[in-house]
């Protein structure tokens, strides 16, 4: 049987990717450090240094299923506190989040989702919620509680190495960094929850 061809777009070091099993899987990334260490978690997948937002419009075709994650600091609720603070740079939300939602929506034929955090702001348009993230999909996202986000947000990386088996431990990067890098991983089982959703569970009517 065919392996189900995924975009993985804005990759990270890949959280949702890490329960997805018999898939041909390319990953955009443009931090080239960030990149090198999913191609380590991940040797099978062909790995893209470039732009996802434009990588996307270029390639959306060539996949079944593309899951997107546009960066959130320009959505969250902690970008209010940064706007609201004198001496920090102000900015606007990042509207490359709906323009990705909109093209998918109206020209990918297969399944798709972008995913971004809890915004500040009410959604231009209606998300499935899940785990603290917003979801927008053209199948049903069945609700996850945040437990295990929660855990990850207050715990050390030690918890999280032992937790989702992601250990940046041997990697030359400041620990800053790496904890940023960890701070943004989706949950493996999140990611595995919306796959599933996708392709396993019987489809509900949106
Ligand atoms: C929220 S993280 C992705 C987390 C990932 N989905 C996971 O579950 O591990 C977003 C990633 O996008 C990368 N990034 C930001 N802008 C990008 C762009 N224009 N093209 C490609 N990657 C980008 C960042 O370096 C970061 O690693």
């Amino acid at each position: 049987m065919e392996k189900i061809k995924v975009l993985n777009g804005y990759a990270g070091i890949g959280g949702n990717r890490k329960l997805w099993q018999d898939v041909d899987v390319t990953a955009v990334e443009n931090n080239e450090s960030i990149a090198k260490i999913y191609q380590d978690f991940f040797p099978d997948d062909k790995v893209i240094i470039a732009d996802a937002h434009q990588y996307l419009l270029e390639h959306y075709k060539e996949f079944d299923f593309i899951w997107s994650s546009p960066p959130c600091p320009t959505h969250s609720r902690m970008r209010t506190l940064k706007n609201n603070c004198g001496e920090c740079e102000k900015k606007y939300p990042d509207m490359k989040l709906y323009e990705e939602i909109i093209y998918l929506k109206h020209f990918f034929k297969g399944k798709w989702v972008v995913e971004n955090v809890i915004s500040y702001y009410e959604p231009l348009i209606k998300p499935f919620p899940s785990e603290n993230h917003y979801f927008w999909s053209n199948f049903y996202i069945s609700y996850r509680n945040p437990i295990e986000r929660n855990i990850r947000r207050h715990g050390d990386v030690g918890l999280i190495y032992k937790k989702w088996g992601f250990d940046l431990i041997n990697y030359g990067l400041p620990n800053r960094l790496k904890q940023k890098i960890l701070n943004n991983l989706v949950s493996p089982n999140l990611g595995l929850h919306i796959f599933n959703c996708a392709f396993k569970e019987k489809q509900k009517t949106l």
